[in-house]
């Protein structure tokens, strides 16, 4: 088949287009001809060895996010060969005592990271991954939604509990994950405050649903905010940048203010006083990928066009490089999708 892959980590020249195995599915699993990929950060993290590389298998298909059609299934399934399917790329362990219990994931696995993924013409996958596509949806928007409105999902609902009426500030808003965040926190009924780099950005994030726009790369961010919240601050804030935006991002929370972070985009170390956590009484939540059913609830909502997956520009698989280029060099708003015929 024809993929895209790399034999050990390093820039973007390091991105093959060749030929590899077909994979075989396993019991358990089925076969998917792939017929749309899409890019997050993380693909770009593993090419560059940010996620310890050299824990996947290598040569290493990137990608975690796909959409295709059932060629083959190994095993039990509601599921037919030549069905339109979409994977949930969140994998529960099975293994750590929480699984065990019963209980979400603690260590819950990433499709593409330490099994391979979709930027190529098949993906096996465990049946119980898999899911119908939306008839509503493309291919491309299929593969857009799932690791970042269910991260987005699970960040807000599951781990920040953000509530009707409350006001959350959402980092990296011209993200695959700030997009999505902007869109789950006003399906919750918050007022959405975003970060944006230019006046062109923030037009587009007004248009997915943010009801004020601060411009971080001139003026004072938390003073802004301060002015657009009567003084009080935020309710929530949805951090994913991390280095660069820590500090602002505790200064704007008010009392009792929750940050959830599932990322650090700009760098890992983030300082701050820490008397002001307990003065303040603020929460820190962490969050990584959701839960089985977080992902079927956004499955839904997609479907019923209630969350709608914001597609920036679609590459065919060939040139995958030029796509993740698109993502470093910061140019795409929303989602960079691989289409493969
Ligand atoms: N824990 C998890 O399960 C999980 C899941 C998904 C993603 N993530 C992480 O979340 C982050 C975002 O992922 P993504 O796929 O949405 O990436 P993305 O599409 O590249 O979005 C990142 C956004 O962050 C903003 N940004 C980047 N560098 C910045 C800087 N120095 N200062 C301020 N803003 C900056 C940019 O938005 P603006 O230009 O609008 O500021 C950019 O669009 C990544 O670090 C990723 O690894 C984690
Ligand atoms: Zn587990």
């Amino acid at each position: 088949m024809k993929a895209v892959f790399f034999e050990k980590p390093g820039g973007l020249d390091v991105l093959k287009y060749g030929e590899l195995p077909t994979p075989r599915p396993q019991k358990g699993e089925a076969l998917v001809r792939v017929k749309a990929a899409d890019l997050n950060r993380l693909d770009v993290w593993l090419r560059e060895d940010k996620e310890n590389a050299s824990n996947i298998p290598l040569p290493h298909i990137p990608g975690s996010d796909a959409a295709g059609v059932v060629k083959e299934i190994n095993g039990e399934s509601t599921l037919r060969v030549g069905q339109e399917v979409v994977l949930n790329p969140a994998i529960p362990c099975s293994a750590c005592p929480r699984c065990k219990n019963g209980e979400p994931c603690e260590l819950v696995k990433i499709f593409g990271v330490k099994n391979q993924g979709s930027y190529a013409e098949y993906i096996t996958a465990p049946i119980s991954q898999l899911y119908p596509k939306p008839k509503n949806i493309s291919f491309a928007e299929a593969a857009a939604f799932p690791l970042t409105f269910l991260t987005a999902w699970h960040m807000l609902v599951g781990r920040a509990n953000l509530r009707k009426g409350e006001t959350v500030f959402v980092w990296g808003a011209s993200g695959g994950l700030g997009s999505s965040a902007i869109q789950v926190a006003k399906y919750l009924g918050a007022k959405v405050i975003a970060a944006a780099k230019s006046e062109e950005d923030a037009k587009q994030i007004r248009e997915i649903g943010a009801d004020e726009i601060v411009i971080y790369t001139s003026g004072n961010v938390e003073s802004t905010v301060k002015n657009l919240t009567k003084g009080l601050g935020v309710d929530v804030v949805f951090e994913s940048v991390g280095e660069k935006t820590w500090s602002m991002t505790l200064a704007m929370l008010r009392p009792f203010g929750r940050v959830v972070i599932a990322g650090t985009t700009s760098g890992n170390m983030g300082t701050q006083d820490l008397s002001d956590i307990y003065v303040r009484q603020l929460s820190i939540f962490g969050a990584r990928m959701g839960q089985k059913e977080e992902f079927e609830k956004v499955l839904e909502l997609v479907a019923a066009g209630k969350l709608k997956p914001i597609i920036d520009k679609t590459f065919s698989l060939k040139d995958a490089a030029e796509a993740q280029k698109r993502m470093v060099d910061g140019k795409h708003f929303g989602k960079i999708v691989l289409e493969i015929q």
